[in-house]
């Protein structure tokens, strides 16, 4: 639909003049972090933010947080999935603590990580897991750990695909052609050297792709999250699996965002059956952890293939990497906070997230789409679900979606940054979902109300 460029420009300006109003405390730390951090961020995506400065967190608990200048906010990005836990959720606060107390890092196993792994297998079937600091940490070590064991080099990754900053998987299709995506750092090598891409949903692709046994492991998301939300046709995991077994390639489900699905994402909820798994972000309950599984019949393939002698040197590990607080996170998180029983209510929350959206859509007869995957739900700018990645990635409009989120931040809701998505968290009420979908029809009606 027609976006007046005039007309958001105009409203753009209004609202920046309303955040600048809204946040003095934080401009001025914002102004005191400059001279020491490149545009004043710890990490450098963090000046993605809209409005003219980020606001700077004071503290934060469940659905909440509040800023340095004591406005409270629903927050519907909860770190990106960092805390689809909610914020300093109870029992993983107390755990990390007392483990914390404890000491925290000591190249032993403590007793909370056979535990951890426990509830993990229990969750996402595959039996044999190891435990990083990252969702892309793991993500690496299967990729590595599936090159050793099949002696193929490359990795095949869905166009328009996110798992981390794995160098893999920076790359899309251009024409066909397998090619860096735009924005991609220091590109260690020529994508098409290490990687193959396919549309999502594309099975002659796939299937012409793995035939070619050049390919390790498919690391793919059982739906795209990344992009906006693509879910798989029907059929799409079934051809997956079947020819991830014909030609002997390994499939890598990240289940990292689509753990929104239910407590073993989308491989409980939909019976699917990965040779690997890589889960990260929220199950830490809000510090640095990630994870990865293996079948057992691929964990003895890889444990046969390293030498004890080399096994610190190999490519794949970390000395931080299970850490006896990161474990302890793991096992209050998964065992006490992302419960099964959480999801229903979280699910639920995210549907009439959906409906509001769609209502302001409906009644400003505005022609984009809304897509709920679990707990998670997201609006593009297009009329129906994409389908794939490339079609996803059309629908962008940086502009328009600056606005949106800068609209919503001064009116008190947090959108994840990066495109049009909100996540439940256990805590979450309707009340937190009332305010976003006040919000939101009210930048409806700035955009497309008869003036
Ligand atoms: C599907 C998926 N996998 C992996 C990652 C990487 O997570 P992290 O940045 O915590 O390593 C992300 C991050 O957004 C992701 O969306």
């Amino acid at each position: 639909m027609y976006v007046d460029r005039v007309r958001l420009e105009a409203l753009w300006q209004q609202e920046l003049e309303l955040f600048e109003r809204l946040h003095p405390r934080s401009g001025a730390l914002w102004r005191d972090a400059v001279p020491h951090m490149p545009d004043g961020v710890p990490m450098l995506w963090m000046a993605k933010w809209p409005g003219a400065w980020p606001v700077y967190v004071e503290h934060a608990s469940g659905s909440h947080f509040t800023d340095a200048d004591g406005i409270d906010y629903v927050d519907l990005c909860l770190g990106d999935t960092g805390a689809m836990c909610g914020h300093a959720p109870e029992a993983s606060v107390r755990a990390i603590s007392e483990q914390l107390a404890k000491g925290s890092t000591f190249m032993l196993p403590t007793s909370d990580a056979a535990e951890a792994a426990a509830l993990l297998e229990r969750r996402f079937g595959v039996q044999s897991w190891q435990f990083t600091l990252s969702a892309t940490d793991a993500n690496r070590s299967l990729i590595r750990y599936s090159r050793q064991v099949t002696g193929r080099g490359k990795v095949l990754v869905i166009d328009h695909c996110y798992h981390g900053t794995v160098d893999e998987a920076y790359a899309v299709l251009d024409d066909g052609e397998v090619v860096s995506r735009r924005g991609n750092i220091g590109a260690p090598v020529p994508l098409d050297q290490t990687t193959v891409v396919v549309p999502f949903n594309d099975v002659p692709a796939l299937e012409r792709a793995l035939r070619t046994l050049e390919v390790a492991a498919v690391l793919i998301e059982p739906a795209m999250t990344n992009i906006g939300i693509v879910l798989p046709d029907d059929g799409w995991h079934e051809a997956l699996r079947a020819l991830c077994t014909e030609t002997g390639t390994i499939l890598i489900i990240d289940e990292t965002h689509t753990l929104c699905a239910g407590a073993g994402g989308m491989i409980l909820r939909d019976g699917l059956e990965p040779d690997a798994v890589v889960v990260g972000k929220a199950i830490g309950g809000g510090i640095p952890a990630g994870a990865f599984g293996m079948t057992a019949s691929l964990a003895a393939m890889v444990r046969a293939s390293l030498d004890l002698e080399d096994i610190d040197v190999g490519g794949v590990g970390g000395t931080l990497a299970g850490n006896a607080v990161s474990m302890a996170g793991i096992r209050a998180t998964l065992g006490e906070v992302l419960v099964p029983e959480a999801f229903p209510a979280m699910i639920d929350r995210a549907t009439e997230w959906t409906d509001g959206v769609q209502q302001a859509l409906d009644e400003f007869r505005v022609p984009w789409q809304v897509t709920q995957l679990g707990a998670r739900s997201e609006y593009s700018f297009r009329p129906t679900p994409p389908h794939d990645g490339a079609e996803a990635a059309d629908a962008d409009d940086f502009e328009l979606q600056q606005y949106l989120h800068l609209h919503a931040l001064n009116r008190g809701v947090l959108m994840t940054p990066f495109h049009n998505m909100a996540l439940m968290c256990p805590a979450t009420t309707s009340a937190d979902v009332d305010r976003h979908t006040l919000a939101f029809r009210e930048a409806v009606e700035s955009l497309f109300a008869e003036r």
